[in-house]
């Protein structure tokens, strides 16, 4: 009956157990651990640099990106999660540091995040930085350094590599939020906006959609597919952020409301108006669920995950 919400429940808990094992297991973490101090400068730090990385990869999430990788992988028949895993919270750690990021005071300065303070208010900006620096490595150590690793073609395995630093990079996440800044407080057009949101947000869920098919045996010509598919979800997910970003509260997103407006941030839904950006959202999902339509793989779960996506609130 509800199928994909009980997906989605199971596997966010299989993602937030890898995790926390991951951490507890290669940094003996003390998984919650809080500071005393936060700040890096006085020698009484009571806490690691690890602690302050697992502490925003802790705070939960939705883990929407995973879970794109790990439904494109199983829809193309991959039945293994446990070889999946690696390659999925991977992502979910470079999410995480673009979050710690996105929240110093020099981008967009927010104090709450995933409903509790955000990491340089809790661990100080200089331990903020460094978390971010550290779970971009963490992502690629996860990756390469995997017990499953041999079970994969070393071709894959560089495919991966490839486009998830390339899309994370300046090519993509990072492009995108340095474009972000740097149209603030101007008024910027529509298709500004459009490549702005493709490279700060889609490129992310694009390389989730991209590892999933390259794990899971997809040839040349369907990994462009769920590329393209991956490209318009992201566009529908920031479409739907910043609505929510207006309409939306504090209590259910877990972030500050209002602070596109507060920070001169061109915003979607601020631009186009509340009805019309529901609209674009429906749209993009719709383009997305239609790159797959052109293969004859069953990918239902992919697209009732899409719709579902349209609903969220937070
Ligand atoms: C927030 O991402 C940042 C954007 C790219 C819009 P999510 O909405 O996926 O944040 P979490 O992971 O659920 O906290
Ligand atoms: C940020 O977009 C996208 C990232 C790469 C983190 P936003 O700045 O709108 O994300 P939120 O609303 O803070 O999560
Ligand atoms: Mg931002
Ligand atoms: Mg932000
Ligand atoms: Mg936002």
């Amino acid at each position: 009956m509800h199928l994909i919400e009980d997906y989605i429940e199971q596997n966010k808990e299989i993602i937030n157990n890898f995790l926390y094992a991951y951490f507890q297991k290669n940094y003996n973490n003390k998984c919650g651990y809080l500071p005393k101090e936060n700040t890096l400068t006085k020698k009484s730090s009571d806490f690691s640099i690890n602690d302050a990385m697992y502490y925003t990869v802790s705070l939960g999430g939705k883990r929407i990106r995973p879970i794109f990788l790990l439904i494109t992988a199983e829809c193309l028949g991959f039945k293994n999660k446990a070889l999946l895993l690696p390659f999925a919270c991977s992502i979910e750690l470079i999410h995480s540091y673009s979050l710690i990021h996105d929240d110093l005071p020099a981008m967009d300065n927010d104090t709450l995040r995933r409903g509790k303070p955000t990491n340089h208010i809790v661990f100080g900006e200089a331990a903020a930085i460094l978390a971010g620096d550290a779970l971009l490595s963490e992502a690629f150590i996860m990756i390469s350094g995997n017990e499953y690793i041999k079970y994969f073609k070393c071709d894959n395995i560089l495919k991966i590599i490839q486009e998830l630093s390339f899309l994370s990079g300046a090519g993509g996440l990072v492009g995108g939020q340095f474009l972000d800044i740097i149209n603030s407080g101007i008024s910027i057009d529509n298709s500004v906006l459009t490549e702005i949101h493709d490279k700060k947000t889609a490129a992310l869920i694009k390389a989730a959609c991209a590892m999933g098919g390259i794990l899971g045996g997809a040839d040349d010509s369907l990994i462009t597919d769920l590329k393209n598919y991956g490209t318009y979800l992201g566009l529908a997910f920031q479409a739907l952020d910043d609505l929510l970003d207006i309409t939306g509260s504090s209590k259910i997103t877990g972030k500050t409301s209002g602070i596109d407006k507060n920070n001169q941030k061109s915003n979607i839904a601020s631009m186009l108006g509340i009805e019309e950006t529901k609209k674009l959202i429906k749209e993009y999902t719709e383009k997305g669920i239609s790159c797959l339509d052109k293969s004859n793989i069953n990918f239902n779960m992919l697209k009732d995950f899409s719709y579902y996506l349209t609903k969220r609130t937070n």
